[in-house]
């Protein structure tokens, strides 16, 4: 960050005038720095939703909406999806730069010699209710994993929050494969440390110990793609939860799990489970217009799901590398003719010609062609938002990383534009 101290933003408020230093980063907007701002003048700022509020100052991932662009750490999304591999990205996301090889193999080992569950949790997941959404499994396994593991909680301590970092990625595909067999009444399978971080995951969710369970390439390849697409996402609501959680010096587990817990919203990660029972509910494409029309319809509460997105105002750069996949997957399953495609299709035809979607500038976003490839593959659609929490992991830790090695972050505690009642005195009950 360059301190551009020439340059000041300056604000007359009642007649008297303030000024403020304005920062420059890499790339994108700079920003105005209103630290002092309550201080010097007795205001506060009023952005609900943190429309233009820079919240913390970060080197991980970028985002240009105007532009429908996606770094990791400087690296196009389209590069890594088609280049690299979830475990490398991992590496990228935590650490800052691509590992050499021997780093990269260092780090996969260390992986994937913590891909067990502690035995005693297995105990734990049959405490829920076989009917359980997986989202409410894994936010509770992941929020336990702290009671677990007590050796890495201790967040000043540098090693222990390695040991953290690394179990959390390596634990999550075992979690999620188990909050998903407990609501299907299979057995637990446990993890293969001779297969690579998708295989092993796909293996988890679909072997069971009486057939052989032959993965294939191509689906495997989709769901390491789908897991680099989604980890990470600059200060999206769930990241902007888990560093506020961090804020307050909570351990890792309990920091992750609350990022699981506002994932799950429609809004943000639950948008791709409404987006597939959407196009399912659409059915064919001479409905679309019916449904278009109720987006368009300000007193409907519908709205297009897989549509939209708080930054891109573009084509969201991953949804383009998803359709890819999409049309990948259901070739090689020979149903390139599932209707809901088809429909998916039309609709994103329709929508990206119509004048509401054109001038509010709505795009496809990544939800829109995931589930479709989820699906596909035999997940049911409660388990879609699981695997993004499972991918977001990593760039939740890597967000929370770097929050706790910046000398600046303090505790999150944003203040408010008061509206209610003012002081008044207590009334007895009787005199009510
Ligand atoms: N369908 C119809 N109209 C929409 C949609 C949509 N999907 N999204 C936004 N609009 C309209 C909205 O009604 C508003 O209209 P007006 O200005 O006339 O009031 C305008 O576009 C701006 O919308 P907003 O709600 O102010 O925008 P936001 O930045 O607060 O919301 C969003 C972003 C993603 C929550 C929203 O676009 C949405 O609800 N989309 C559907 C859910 C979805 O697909 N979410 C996944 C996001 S990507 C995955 C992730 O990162 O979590």
């Amino acid at each position: 960050m360059t301190d551009q101290s020439q340059d000041t933003a300056k604000l007359s408020i009642r007649g008297e005038d303030y000024e403020f230093p304005i920062y420059s980063g890499t790339i994108g907007p700079d920003v105005v720095d209103i630290g002092k701002l309550y201080g010097k003048t007795g205001l506060f700022t009023y952005d609900p939703g943190y429309t233009s509020t820079g919240s913390c100052e970060s080197s991980i991932t970028y985002i240009d909406g105007e532009k429908g662009e996606l770094l990791y750490r400087g690296f196009p999304i389209d590069q890594l999806a088609s280049k690299s591999h979830f475990l490398e990205v991992a590496y990228l996301l935590l650490y800052g730069e691509l590992p050499t090889a021997e780093q990269l193999d260092d780090f996969e080992a260390r992986v994937t010699n913590h891909t067990m569950l502690h035995d005693q949790m297995s105990y734990f997941f049959r405490g829920f209710r076989r009917d359980a959404h997986p989202m409410a499994i894994v936010c509770g396994a992941m929020g336990a994993m702290s009671a677990f593991y007590h050796d890495s909680t201790d967040i000043s301590d540098a090693w222990q929050r390695e040991v953290a970092t690394i179990r959390m990625i390596a634990k999550m595909p075992t979690i999620v494969a188990w909050a998903y067999k407990y609501s299907i009444g299979q057995p637990f399978v446990y993890p293969n440390n001779s297969l690579d971080y998708a295989s092993n995951f796909l293996n988890m969710c679909f072997s069971v110990p009486t057939t052989d369970y032959p993965i294939d390439p191509i689906l495997s390849r989709a769901m390491d793609r789908i897991f680099t697409l989604h980890a990470d996402h600059e200060q999206n609501a769930s990241t902007s939860t888990v560093r506020l959680a961090s804020s307050s010096g909570a351990n890792p587990f309990a920091c992750i799990a609350a990022g699981v817990a506002c994932l799950w919203g429609p809004a943000h990660g639950g948008a791709n489970e409404a987006c597939l029972s959407m196009l399912r509910q659409i059915g064919t494409a001479d409905r679309i217009p019916e449904f278009i029309a109720r987006a368009k319809d300000k007193d409907d509460p519908f709205r297009l799901m897989g549509f939209g997105h708080r930054v891109y105002k573009n084509f969201d750069p991953r949804a383009k590398v998803m359709k890819e996949s999409a049309d990948e997957v259901l070739g090689l399953l020979g149903i390139e003719n599932n209707p809901t495609l088809q429909v998916a299709k039309e609709l994103e035809k329709i929508a990206l010609e119509d004048e509401y979607f054109v001038e509010k500038k709505l795009y496809p976003n990544v939800d829109f062609y995931s589930g479709i490839i989820l699906d596909a593959m035999g997940f049911p659609t409660s388990m879609f938002t699981p695997i993004f929490a499972l991918a977001r992991t990593v760039g939740w830790i890597s967000q929370w990383k770097e929050m706790l090695e910046d000398p600046k972050a303090r505790i999150g505690r944003p203040r408010q534009l008061y509206t209610g009642a003012t002081h008044r005195d207590y009334v007895e009950v009787e005199n009510r």
